[in-house]
């Protein structure tokens, strides 16, 4: 197959480079030559593990190719993925779509046959409609169809979960349309017996948001569950095997932590408010989840004040953890940037260490001193903060953190660390949803 990979941004670069290795022909398409220029050296945009690899070995086989001309990369092409980004439009929360049908129009214009368009971005029910009038009004004799196809991939494991994703949807009105996608797609069903669910177009669209919207939900619930078991003195890890070895609730995304962020829960749960808004069915599970956690990161924040005694004027707190996640530099929504700025706001001082993500933290994080490891950030602080769960930090050597540190404190807020070790080293744990 022929594919066109409109945007080279997370979710456009990982799907492209993995269609070019499941044997397609994939030419990705970004308005920025910088971009391109630097994808052709092998530079990539974001840190992805094995990204980088992954388009070497396709590039050199012929199969994955950069441009920044769309009208190549669409000519002739089989299927045509939109996926540029829909970021939250300032002031409504709703998914800014101008990208998307920018992309559209584009395409349209550069048509030469009758390709699937497919919008791989994550949009608002009734976009593909959008998309479909866009062309059919510019290429009317093209015979282009229009289908949805979300993606569930996450950041720092793209590239394992696009190649072995739990399930694929597609959103199709068109069966022409949907035996092209059955062919893109049929490396997946075959090799990992990945399911692939087809559906109509405005059902796929949902999805995408039910299925965000669902798992914001679930990490909200289990931390809100840990501020009980802090009142009640039961543990919350306890608490997540015992319900998640129910089937029925599973046993993943029910780690207590310091609130969810990212590129997508955040925004497509804004976003999918609106739309239940504009279609007066309110989602007030969702509505809670927003405020809950957005409230949360700061309260983090109160929570180490808390652990440090209450007055933390004068005093230095190390950070180790700035991304929203392991295995990526993303900071966006991270919640290390709230967490700081309450202990900021209180008087301490911050001393911060994050593997991948100090030059995307920088500008976000002011009077910060951003230290060369975890050792050095520690040295002379009052508390040791971990809040992002990067590997590095599962094998700290606390003995040595317990001499370098002014106050042995470790506020563990992703409950890596087993009160045993911690006491072992002499270091007092205050960790998330246990006993104190
Ligand atoms: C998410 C979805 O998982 C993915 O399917 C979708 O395509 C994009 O959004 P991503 O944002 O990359 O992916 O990260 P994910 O691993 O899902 O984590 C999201 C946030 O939830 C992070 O802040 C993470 O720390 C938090 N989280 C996750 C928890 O606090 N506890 C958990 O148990 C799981």
């Amino acid at each position: 197959m022929r594919i066109a990979m409109i945007g080279t941004g997370y979710v456009g670069l990982v799907s492209g480079a993995c269609f070019s290795d499941f044997g397609h022909e994939v030419i990705c398409v970004d308005k920025d030559a910088r971009k391109i220029d630097l994808l052709e050296q092998n530079v990539m945009p974001i840190y992805e593990p094995g990204l980088a690899e992954l388009v070497a070995g396709n590039v050199k086989a012929g199969r994955l190719s950069f441009t920044t001309n769309l009208a190549e990369a669409v000519k002739d092409a089989d299927a045509i993925f939109i996926a540029v980004g829909t970021p939250s439009r300032r002031g409504d929360g709703h998914a800014d779509l101008s990208y998307v049908f920018a992309a559209a129009r584009e395409i349209a214009e550069n048509l030469t046959r009758n390709s699937v368009i497919v919008t791989k971005s994550t949009v608002p029910v009734g976009t593909g409609d959008e998309v479909s009038r866009i062309i059919s009004e510019i290429a009317p004799d093209k015979g282009a169809m229009v289908v949805s196809n979300p993606e569930f991939l996450r950041e720092g494991a793209a590239i394992e979960d696009f190649k072995r994703p739990d399930r694929v949807v597609v959103g199709s009105e068109d069966e022409t349309a949907t035996e092209v996608m059955r062919q893109i797609y049929r490396p997946l069903s075959l090799n990992q017996n990945a399911p692939v669910l087809f559906v109509g177009r405005r059902t796929s669209e949902l999805i995408k948001y039910a299925a965000n919207a669902f798992l914001a939900v679930k990490i909200t619930f289990i931390n809100e569950i840990a501020d009980l078991c802090e009142k009640v003195g039961a543990d919350v890890q306890q608490v997540a095997r015992g319900i998640g070895m129910d089937n029925r609730i599973g046993p993943k995304f029910l780690h207590a932590g310091p609130g969810y962020g990212g590129s997508c829960f955040p925004k497509d749960t804004l976003a999918l408010l609106k739309t239940a808004d504009d279609n007066d069915t309110p989602l007030r599970i969702v509505e809670s989840t927003v405020q809950v956690n957005d409230s949360r990161k700061r309260a983090m924040g109160r929570k180490v004040i808390r652990a440090m005694g209450g007055d933390i004027r004068g005093k230095s707190v190390a950070i180790l953890g700035l991304t929203f996640k392991p295995n990526t530099d993303d900071m966006r929504d991270a919640p290390s940037i709230a967490i700081i700025q309450a202990l900021q706001d209180a008087g301490a001082s911050i001393r911060a260490y994050d593997p991948e993500g100090v030059e995307q933290a920088r500008p976000l994080l002011k009077d910060v001193t951003f230290s060369e490891s975890p050792y050095a950030a520690a040295e002379k602080a009052d508390a040791l903060v971990i809040v992002t769960e990067w590997d590095e930090f599962r094998a700290l050597d606390l003995d040595r953190m317990s001499e370098i540190l002014a106050t042995p404190l470790l506020v563990d807020l992703r409950n890596i660390y087993p009160p045993a070790e911690a006491e072992r080293a002499g270091l007092r744990l205050v960790g998330i949803g246990k006993a104190a």
